[in-house]
């Protein structure tokens, strides 16, 4: 099971470079790096493990973050109304999205990155995103809300960008243009 001793922290290379598509059908190697990011994610946030094991509580964790620089990530998150977004997947891409923005009210964190950095940063609002799953099935999920914010970020981390990297420096508060804002 992976720990926090396996996630790379903000300052590593490999978290700067862009990840390399997964070749598919997924080998067996592949299936068990991704099925051990979701559940990472998952126990996580399960309190009596997580303080078992010492692992950070998280909502996604993209394979360049264990040093894998392959396009997986998982996601395991609620939404608004209490649906649940669990996801595994490979080669992940945003096909379209809104052009209204959205951000994390309280602003974003990573599981690579050991100190707050406070600011907003700005997301589409909506995206549909084509992936393969764990099971070779070819998806297009569309979001919205916090599991929209959730996949872009760990998409980010595939093409080598850091969330901080989208906060305004010189104004991290400054309202965003045409975008809602998303508590949590
Ligand atoms: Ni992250």
């Amino acid at each position: 099971m992976l720990t926090m001793e396996d996630i790379i922290r903000d300052g590593h290379p490999t978290l700067r470079t862009v990840a390399k598509e997964v070749p598919l059908p997924a080998s067996e190697e592949d299936k068990k790096i991704l099925k051990d990011l979701l559940e990472y994610v998952i126990s996580s946030q399960n309190p009596e493990i997580a303080s078992e094991k010492g692992l950070r509580p998280g909502i996604g964790l993209a394979a360049p973050q264990i040093n894998v620089p392959k396009r997986m990530l998982a996601v395991h998150v609620t939404d608004e109304k209490d649906n649940l977004h669990s996801y595994a997947l490979f080669n992940p891409k945003i096909i379209s999205h809104s052009v209204e923005k959205a951000y994390l009210a309280s602003g974003e964190g990573c599981l690579s990155v050991d100190e707050s950095i406070p600011g907003f940063v700005p997301r589409y609002a909506r995206v549909t995103v084509k992936a393969t799953t764990l099971d070779g099935e070819e998806v297009q999920l569309r979001l919205k809300g916090l599991p929209a914010i959730v996949i872009q970020h760990e998409i980010d981390h595939l093409n080598g960008v850091m969330f901080y990297d989208h906060i305004n420096k010189d104004a991290p508060f400054e309202p965003v243009e045409n975008s809602i804002a998303i508590e949590r």
